[in-house]
């Protein structure tokens, strides 16, 4: 009967407002648990905010598990990922540093935004009491509150940022500045002279960019080194050298673009986001030196796991499937012929 009801109420619903809004008559309302799935957005007042509470230490923990892989231990940021903390004083400057401290306005959007859309590839999956711990210990890794600090429900709304009073709502209607113009829409300007051109400008900072060539060069016999100095794999032997098929590395290195975001091959190799991956067939499971691996793949270097061809496809069909509590984020190959090619393209940098 119930159901009958709700059925009806729906269907009334539906009337009602294809003769007010010209409804195409297709779909059906929302329901309120529909509704309140997407509902999740937290204002600066504190409004939407969901129960809970948690602290700095319980923050960083949680930050070094789920975060620190692409941010940085301390929100300092890795590579070209996200700086979370720091250019206090930036703003002004040439290259401003804008982070949660320097320039966000409000808290709220700290909360919103890791609620909404990190760890990035695993969005919402963070309970509530781990989002006020991770909004806590991104405040303290700002200089804002101290180590014993607890972010709660209760307490959010006191908290301020410094930048707040940096935003202020959009003034140009009143603005003196804005009135004076005499905006022109038509035919404004008789004659075009070039002043500037982008390679002359040149926006490429010098500097950074020799000190990275320097780099990679300076790395690079090390990523050699690594691969020869690794212990030889114990549950299997090493796979004898075998021709590989050219096409398929081909494909390989096509799939391997899905993996350049956090993987490097080849000799000028460095760990990223994921280890160097040189060497990987018949190589022991986390063992390449200088990389910070997760406990759970630590743990199966452990129970001497070796990244065989069988092996290789399982974990890549679903990594976190085949590695619970691997901190790579990345969905799976589902794509049988993929995986192949891939492995192809992997033992062509394995010989
Ligand atoms: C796999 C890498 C990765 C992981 C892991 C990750 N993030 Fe991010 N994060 C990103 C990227 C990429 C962006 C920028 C996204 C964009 O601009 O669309 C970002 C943006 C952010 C921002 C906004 C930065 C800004 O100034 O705009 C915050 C805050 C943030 N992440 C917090 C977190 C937190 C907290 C976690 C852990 C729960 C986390 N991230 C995990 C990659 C990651
Ligand atoms: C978003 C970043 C990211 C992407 C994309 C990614 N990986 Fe990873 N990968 C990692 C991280 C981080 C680890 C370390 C995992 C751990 O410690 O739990 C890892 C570990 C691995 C390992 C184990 C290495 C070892 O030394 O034991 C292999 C093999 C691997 N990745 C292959 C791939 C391949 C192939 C792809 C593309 C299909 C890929 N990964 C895509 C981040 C990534």
């Amino acid at each position: 009967m119930l159901k009958f009801l709700s059925v009806l109420a729906i269907g009334t619903l539906l009337l009602t407002s294809a003769a007010t809004a010209g409804s195409f008559n297709i779909g059906r309302a929302a329901t309120p648990a529909e509704v309140a799935a997407w509902n999740i957005d937290v204002r600066p007042d504190g409004q939407g905010l969901p129960a809970g509470r948690g602290n700095v230490e319980q923050g960083e923990e949680i930050f070094a598990e789920r975060c620190a892989v692409c941010h940085g231990d301390f929100a300092e940021g890795v590579d070209r990922w996200p700086v979370l903390s720091g250019g206090d004083g930036t703003l002004t400057s040439d290259r401003p540093v804008k982070t949660i401290g320097s320039y966000w306005p409000y808290l709220s959007t700290v909360f919103d935004y890791v609620n909404r859309a990190m760890p990035f590839g695993e969005a919402q999956s963070l309970k509530p009491d781990e989002v006020y711990a991770i909004t806590a210990f991104l405040l303290y890794a700002n200089d804002l509150v101290e180590d014993d600090f607890e972010l709660s429900q209760e307490n959010f709304t006191s908290v301020r940022l410094p930048n707040e009073d940096g935003f202020y709502m959009d003034d140009r209607e009143e603005s003196p500045v804005f009135k004076k113009r005499d905006i022109c829409m038509k035919d404004c300007k008789a004659d075009v002279k070039i002043t500037a051109r982008a390679q002359v400008l040149d926006v490429t900072p010098e500097e950074t960019k020799a000190a990275e060539e320097a780099a990679a060069a300076t790395e690079a016999p090390k990523a050699e080194d690594v691969a020869s100095a690794e212990p030889a794999p114990v549950a299997e032997p090493a796979p004898e050298p075998v021709a590989l098929d050219d096409a398929l590395i081909k494909k390989g290195a096509k799939v391997f673009k899905k993996c350049k975001a956090c993987h490097q091959v080849g000799e000028k190799a460095k760990n990223k986001v994921g280890p160097i991956l040189n060497d990987i067939i018949g190589q022991q499971a986390a063992v390449v030196s200088g990389f910070k691996y997760s406990k759970a793949l630590k743990k199966l270097n452990g129970d001497g796991l070796v990244w065989s061809d069988e092996n290789l496809d399982v974990f890549l069909t679903k990594p976190k499937k085949f590695v619970k509590g691997t901190k790579m984020t990345f969905a799976g190959l589902k794509k049988e012929k993929d995986r192949v090619a891939l492995i192809e393209f992997l033992k062509s940098h394995s010989q």
